[in-house]
Parts: structure tokens; C-alpha cells; sequence
């Protein structure tokens, strides 16, 4: 049954609140009370250092519940509450989270209560990073960032504005209503919504790069690695869906439980999905499909007699456009954009000429984004919404199952959730 997009589960959903030690740590307190407000109920864990700037009664107060800072202490309840604290929650926000917490979280280093118990949860991780402008944009913070979203954690970014220290950039605490906003976003994605949610679906998805063949040696192509395609595959087969994937030249390995069926051109890509596509009831593009190919495809190796050559090239088969005008039963037909320039534009563009029901665009310019990389940014607009879904810098694994949710949506036609803005996490 459709679920309105702004409930939580019906489950008093549980959340693991950590706070280390910056001046914004009296701000998790906005916080934990946010989250209580929307049904949640939170439990605290303090570093040592938190405990200088605000002390753990405050939030001993708030919660009605013991805070820890460190298991081993002689009034610690549970002897062994990094594992039971970290395995009964259904998410683990650290909010703010300091320079130091982020290089221990992704270095796996668990040396107190906190990072011992982000090591041991298997529950979603958000994190609310704050602190100095120079400390942000150090090499060493952005690449422990880095790794952090290649490891599926959530993050949101620090607003800018003047500091406690006086300096003006990026650092400040997100505002406490962004923060709950996205904890509970992320709450709602994981709450069951996403068990099962595709069973009776069958995904036909074309993943990685094409190859239009100049001689026996020689080829045009792209640099896909298929990483998008197949974390789209990987969450869909999770989430109960038959997964068919044509696949071009991909660069890492295809998840397991789907049938692939390697597609090299783009003509015998389009040979394969439209075989495949009368079973399908989803098709996704995820492939960088070449546009152009040569129009002579010489057998033998072409030797070098001359200065330069010319290659003439000729349009191949569009597959996206050429499923979307099947006009099958029930189809859903979801295309990518990748993009330079004017890229909602585009994208637009191409979701209304290519009549699709939804279009992923990613603007490939941007660091981190698009081809061969673990992360993605991406907005997804949607023919029956105005309102773009943006889906910050985050692990293509957590991108595919945004993209996901979209597709259920549009499945059960009901409205679109709105609460996303560039900056806020995950929005589906
Ligand atoms: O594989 P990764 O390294 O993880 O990189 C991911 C990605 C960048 C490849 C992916 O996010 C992406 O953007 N895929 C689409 C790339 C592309 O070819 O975009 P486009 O704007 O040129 O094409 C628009 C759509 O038409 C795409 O869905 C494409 O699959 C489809 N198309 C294009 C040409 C063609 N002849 N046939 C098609 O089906």
C-alpha cells in the first residue's frame, strides 16, 4: 500500500545520538529534541571532550535515559554497551561531529565509547560535521570525508557563516531542523519501505561503456566502469526484483543473483534489450552508450601510411529512445543524463523528447560525480513532478536505492516527496 512519504515507521524507530567535543555541541540537544518531537527514541553517547562543552546531564535530562561516555565506568549499566547500544538502534547520527571523530570513523580507529560503536552497528551512519573553515578544507578531512561516503555514510555538509573562532566560511553546524530532516529521511528509506518493495518487478538495466570498433584493436568509448549500473542492479535484486543486465565494458565486478549478458556495441546492446524487453516491466539506462560509430569498420589493423587519418561517423541506434516508444504495458522507462552544461535543462529536455517517466541527471563535471567513480551526485526529475529530487554526494550504493524509491513511486503513482534541497541528504 502507498505509505505518505512524510510518515515514519509505525515502529518507534530508534536512534543512537553521538556527540563529540565542539563548541556546537549544545546544539545536539535542538537536536535530540527534533528528533523526539517526529516519534523517535534517542539514545546519547558522549566523547570525553563533548563533556567539556556541555555536561552529559543535559541530555540525561532530555532523553530520560543514562548517557555514556565511557562503558568501562563504574556506573555504566550495561557492561557491554557498544554492542548492545549499537546493534538495537535503527540509526547512529553524530551530530556535530568533529575533524577528529571523521579521521577516526574512517580509519576504523576504536579507542573510546563512540568510535568503538560505530565500528560495531550495522545501522545507518549520518554524520553532521562542524568545525574550523581551515580544518574543513584540509586535504586530510576531505579525503577521510572521502572515504566515509565510499562506505555509505551519510553526510551533511557544514553551513557557512561566521565561526565561534571568528573566521567566515564553511564549518557551522548544519541547522538542527536540516539534521532531523535527513535522520528521519533516512530512517523512513530504511524502515522496511525497501524490503521486498520489487517483488513481482522484472528490471532490464544497461550498465558500462559501449565499444564502436575502428579495426580489430582500435575502439571508441567512455570511461563507465558500470559501478552505478550495477549498484542498481545489486539493490533492485535486494529489494526483490528479477534483474537482467545488459552489460558493455564494465571495470568491477557484477553483483551476484542477476542474469547478465554481455552487449559490447551499441547496436548489440540494442539487439539484447530489445530481446529482453517484452519480460521487463522497468528499464533503466545506466549506460554511457556511444551516440556515433564509425562508419567503416575496417578488419584488419590499420597501418600507419600517412600523417593522419579521418574517421566518418555515423549515429547508432538509440535504445533508450527506441524502449520508451514500445509503449509497453505497464512499462516504466528511466533514463540518465550525463551532463556538462545546463544540466537540469538538458535533462528536461530529454525526459520529455525521450517521453521517459523519470530522468537521473548527473552533472560529470564535478568531482566525484558520473564516470568511474564510488560516489554520486544526481537530481532526478520526474515527468509527473515539478519538484527535482537532489541527491547529494553520496555512495553510488545509497544513490541506487534512491533511485529505487523513485521507481516505487511512480509504480503506485503516488505524489512525490519534497523535501529535498541541495545540501539535505538522501530525499526519495
Ligand atoms: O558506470 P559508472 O562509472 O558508474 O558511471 C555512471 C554513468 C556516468 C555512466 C551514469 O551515471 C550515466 O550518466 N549514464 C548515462 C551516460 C550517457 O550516455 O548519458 P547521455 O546523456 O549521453 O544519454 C542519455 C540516456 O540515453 C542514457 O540513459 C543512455 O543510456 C541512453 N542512450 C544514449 C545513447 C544511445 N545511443 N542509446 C541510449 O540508450
Amino acid at each position: 500500500m502507498a505509505q505518505d512519504s512524510q510518515d515514519i515507521p509505525s515502529v518507534t524507530p530508534k536512534v543512537a545520538l553521538g556527540i563529540s567535543g565542539g563548541i556546537a555541541a549544545y546544539k545536539a540537544a535542538e537536536v535530540l529534541r527534533g528528533l523526539q518531537t517526529a516519534g523517535c527514541a534517542v539514545r546519547v553517547a558522549m566523547t570525553k571532550r563533548a563533556c567539556e562543552f556541555v555536561q552529559p546531564l543535559t541530555f540525561r535530562a532530555l532523553s530520560g535515559a543514562h548517557v555514556i561516555v565511557d562503558d568501562y565506568a563504574p556506573d555504566n549499566p550495561d557492561p557491554i554497551a557498544h554492542i548492545t547500544f549499537s546493534q538495537t538502534v535503527d540509526l547512529f547520527l553524530v551530530a556535530p561531529a568533529t575533524a577528529n571523530i571523521i579521521a577516526k570513523f574512517a580509519n576504523g580507529v576504536a579507542d573510546d565509547f563512540l568510535t568503538t560503536t560505530y565500528l560495531a552497528s550495522n545501522a545507518p551512519v549520518l554524520i553532521a560535521p562542524a568545525m574550523n573553515t581551515t580544518m574543513w578544507h584540509h586535504p586530510a578531512t576531505q579525503r577521510n570525508l572521502e572515504v566515509l561516503r565510499s562506505d555509505g555514510v551519510y553526510i551533511i555538509d557544514p553551513d557557512e557563516g561566521e565561526m565561534a573562532c571568528g573566521t567566515v566560511g564553511p564549518g557551522r553546524l548544519s541547522q538542527p531542523e536540516k539534521i532531523v530532516a535527513a535522520a528521519l529521511e533516512i530512517l523512513r528509506s530504511a524502515g522496511g519501505k525497501r524490503t521486498n518493495d520489487l517483488a513481482g518487478e522484472h528490471l532490464l538495466l544497461t550498465v558500462g561503456a559501449t565499444r564502436e570498433a575502428i579495426d580489430p584493436v582500435r575502439f571508441l568509448s567512455n570511461n563507465s566502469s558500470g559501478r552505478m549500473g550495477f549498484a542498481i542492479a545489486e539493490a533492485a535484486s535486494r529489494r526483490g526484483a528479477r534483474v537482467t543486465v545488459i552489460a558493455g565494458a564494465t571495470a568491477v565486478a557484477a553483483p551476484v543473483n542477476i542474469s547478465m549478458i554481455r552487449a559490447y556495441s551499441a547496436e548489440e546492446m540494442y539487439a539484447a534489450v530489445m530481446k529482453h524487453l517484452p519480460e521487463a516491466s522497468i528499464f533503466i539506462g545506466a549506460a554511457a552508450v556511444a551516440d556515433y560509430r564509425p562508419v567503416q569498420h575496417s578488419l584488419q589493423k590499420i597501418k600507419k601510411t600517412s600523417s593522419s587519418m579521418s574517421l566518418e561517423l555515423e549515429r547508432t541506434p538509440d535504445i533508450l529512445q527506441a524502449v520508451a516508444s514500445a509503449e509497453q504495458d505497464k512499462l516504466l522507462v528511466l533514463g540518465f543524463a550525463a551532463e556538462t552544461e545546463n544540466v537540469l535543462a538538458n535533462a528536461r529536455e530529454k525526459l520529455q523528447r525521450k517521453s521517459l517517466d523519470a530522468i537521473i541527471a548527473n552533472d560529470v563535471t564535478r568531482e566525484g560525480v558520473g564516470f568511474d567513480t564510488v560516489t554520486n551526485e544526481v537530481t532526478i526529475l520526474s515527468r509527473d513532478s515539478q519538484a527535482p529530487i537532489h541527491v547529494p554526494l553520496i555512495a553510488k550504493t545509497n544513490v541506487a536505492d534512491i533511485i529505487l524509491d523513485e521507481v516505487v513511486r511512480l509504480r503506485l503513482r503516488v505524489k512525490p516527496f519534497s523535501l529535498s534541497e541541495p545540501g539535505a541528504v538522501a530525499t526519495g
